[in-house]
């Protein structure tokens, strides 16, 4: 089975078992300070459209709605992260990575976090994903990339097979828009009419989630990512043959992810509410359910 959880990721991490997971990736709020909001519209031929086209045929604009989530932890970015890394820490196996994924305005402290958590010799790569997005600056240079930090949980035993991804590479690695095998990756972002295009805001390409499970976990392994959104990392893992863990506490993007996986019958949904932690008989619930599930 797999597993989606609707649920604010630290009680449902507290729940796990301790050394149950393989690989780790996540993608949390950036700590932009703004509120993350995507608009979906389409257009279609109406004769009371307000816009003329070709051959003066009338359109008009539907708007298919908004997803939004809120990306301001304030300064209390690191005090919000830690006691969600340490459980991490605990729940990956012994072979496990982690693979945290941030932006310019919060790696530096998120690196100190996790040395401090994993250990510094636990570090393996700090990955640069570049992009052709985003606008000019008069007043610096344009940030055009993001940091995805990469740490073991024992760095003489864990898993890494850069093969995989070479496979992936096949032959297509002479595209400009391709992953490359070195810890600089140029990747387009999720294209506005693009076939993998979910409308959730912030939703992260494939091309850069499916090398990382490729390369730091095996088929079968369970895959977690506590920070799910549109469930990209889910979407990789049925291609990839991994299972999975998501975890999301916005009702949005549980939302997405039903659509997105309309037809996978290998999905238990699971909302959990704070009540449920609150009284000793609920929360034994969401401890069996999510135990079950780590060693399921
Ligand atoms: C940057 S988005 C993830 C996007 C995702 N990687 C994708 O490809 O769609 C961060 C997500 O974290 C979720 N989130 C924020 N705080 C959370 C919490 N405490 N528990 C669970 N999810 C949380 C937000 O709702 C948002 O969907």
């Amino acid at each position: 089975m797999n597993y989606i959880y609707h649920s604010d990721n630290l009680p449902v991490l507290e729940s796990l078992k301790n050394e149950t997971i393989d690989l780790v990736y996540i993608d949390p709020p950036f700590n932009t300070g703004k509120s993350q909001r995507r608009t979906q519209v389409r257009v279609k031929q109406s004769e009371n459209g307000d816009r003329i086209g070709f051959q003066g045929q009338r359109y008009e604009t539907v708007n298919l709605g908004t997803q939004e989530y809120s990306d301001n932890l304030g300064d209390d970015f690191l005090a919000f992260m830690e006691p969600r890394l340490s459980e991490a820490h605990r729940i990956l196996k012994s072979h496990g990575t982690l693979y945290f994924h941030i932006d310019y305005r919060e790696v530096h402290y998120c690196k100190l976090l996790l040395d401090s958590i994993f250990g510094k010799e636990c570090f393996v790569n700090e990955i640069i994903w570049a992009y052709d997005y985003g606008g000019k600056s008069k007043t610096r240079w344009p940030a055009k990339h993001d940091n995805i930090l990469v740490y073991v949980k024992d760095p003489d035993r864990y898993y890494f097979n850069g093969f995989g991804v070479d496979r992936l590479l096949g032959d297509e690695r002479d595209e400009p828009w391709r992953v490359s095998s070195s810890d600089v990756w140029w990747h387009t972002i999720v294209p506005t009419n693009g076939k993998e295009k979910t409308g959730y805001p912030t939703q992260k390409p494939r091309g850069i989630v499916e090398p990382i499970i490729l390369a730091s976990s095996k088929r079968g392994d369970v895959v977690l990512d506590f920070f799910a959104g549109s469930g990209t990392t889910g979407d990789c893992c049925l291609t990839l043959a991994r299972k999975f863990i998501l975890i999301d506490d916005n009702k949005q993007a549980i939302d997405v992810m039903r659509k997105r996986f309309h037809n996978e019958r290998s999905i238990k949904w699971n909302k959990v509410t704070p009540h449920m932690y609150e009284n000793s008989s609920s929360n034994l619930w969401a401890h069996q359910s999510a135990r079950k599930m780590a060693s399921s």
